[in-house]
C-alpha cells in the first residue's frame, strides 16, 4: 500500500479468527470493497469454508494462535502463495468471565497467549513480510472497550485488550513510515448472545440506546486499511457511546 489514501482494491488483507462473528463481517466487508481477503481460523473449519466462499473462494489459512511457532508457519505459508502481503486485521480472541480472586495462572494465561501475545506475534510476522515485498502496510488491531472501562468479571481480559491499545501505539513508531497500525475498540456488538437480558441492558444504557453490528466494526477497519500512513497509532472507539461517561 502507498503511503496516499487507497482503495481496497486488490490488496492482499489477512483477518485473524474470521470464520464467525466480527471476523466474518470484517471478511465480507472487506471482500465486497474488492479486497482479496485471507481468512484465518482456528477450530470453526466449517464456518471458515462458509465464509471463504462467500468471499469469492478466499484462501484459508489455519493456525493456533497459542503457538508462536504456528503464527511463523502461517505467514510463510502467505508469504510463499501470495508473494506478500498489504493488511492484517488482527481480529481473534478469547473472552472469559471469571472471579479475580479465583483466576489461575493457566486462565490468565488463556486469555493473555491469544488477546495479546498472539497479536504481536501476527503484526511482527506481518510486517516482516510487508517490509521484504517493499509495498508498506497496514496493521488493524481489534481492542476492547474492555481497554478503557473496569470490568471487575474480566480483569485479566481487560488488560490484554490495554495492552493491546498501548502496542498498537509503541508498534506505530516502530514499524513507520512505511506501515501503520490503528485499532477499532468495539463496544456490546451480540450476535448468539443477542437475546441475553444482561447484554440488552448493557446496550440499552448506552447513549445510542442498542448494541453496534459486525458491519459497523468492519466499516471502521476499512477506513483504516484504507487511510494514509499519516494516520497511525490511534484507537478509534466504535460503541455506541458506550465509554462516554
Ligand atoms: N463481540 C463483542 O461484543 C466484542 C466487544 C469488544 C471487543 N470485541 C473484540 O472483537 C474481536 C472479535 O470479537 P468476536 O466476539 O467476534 O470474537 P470471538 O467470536 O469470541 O472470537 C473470534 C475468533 O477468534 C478465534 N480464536 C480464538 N482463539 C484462537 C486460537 N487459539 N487460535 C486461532 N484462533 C483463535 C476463533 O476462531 P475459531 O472459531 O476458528 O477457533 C474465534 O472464532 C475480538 O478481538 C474481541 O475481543 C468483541
Amino acid at each position: 500500500m502507498e503511503s496516499r489514501v487507497s482503495e481496497l482494491t486488490g490488496k492482499t488483507i489477512l483477518v485473524t479468527g474470521a470464520a464467525k462473528r466480527i471476523g466474518r463481517a470484517i471478511a465480507l466487508h472487506l471482500h465486497a470493497q474488492g479486497a482479496r481477503v485471507l481468512i484465518h481460523y482456528g477450530g470453526s473449519e466449517a464456518e471458515a469454508r462458509a465464509t471463504a466462499a462467500e468471499c469469492g473462494g478466499a484462501p484459508l489459512y489455519r493456525a493456533n494462535l497459542e503457538s508462536v511457532a504456528e503464527i511463523q508457519a502461517m505467514f510463510q505459508e502467505i508469504e510463499a502463495r501470495e508473494g506478500g502481503l498489504d493488511g492484517l486485521v488482527n481480529n481473534a480472541a478469547r473472552f472469559t468471565q471469571i472471579d479475580v480472586l479465583k483466576i489461575t495462572e493457566a486462565q490468565w494465561d488463556f486469555i493473555h497467549s491469544v488477546n495479546l501475545k498472539a497479536v504481536f506475534f501476527c503484526a511482527q510476522q506481518a510486517a516482516l513480510v510487508m517490509r521484504r515485498s517493499g509495498r508498506g502496510g497496514r496493521i488493524v488491531n481489534i481492542s476492547s472497550m474492555g481497554a478503557f472501562l473496569a470490568w471487575p468479571e474480566h480483569v485479566h481480559y481487560g488488560a490484554a485488550k490495554a495492552g493491546v491499545v498501548q502496542l498498537t501505539r509503541a508498534l506505530a513508531k516502530a514499524l513507520a513510515p512505511e506501515i501503520s497500525v490503528n485499532s477499532v475498540a468495539p463496544g456490546v456488538i451480540p450476535f448468539e448472545e443477542k437475546d441475553d437480558p444482561r447484554i440488552q441492558a448493557m446496550a440499552a444504557g448506552t447513549p445510542a440506546k442498542r448494541p453496534g453490528t459486525g458491519e459497523e466494526i468492519a466499516e471502521a477497519v476499512a477506513f483504516f486499511l484504507r487511510a494514509s500512513t499519516f494516520l497511525t497509532g490511534q484507537t478509534l472507539q466504535v460503541d455506541g457511546g458506550l465509554g462516554l461517561r
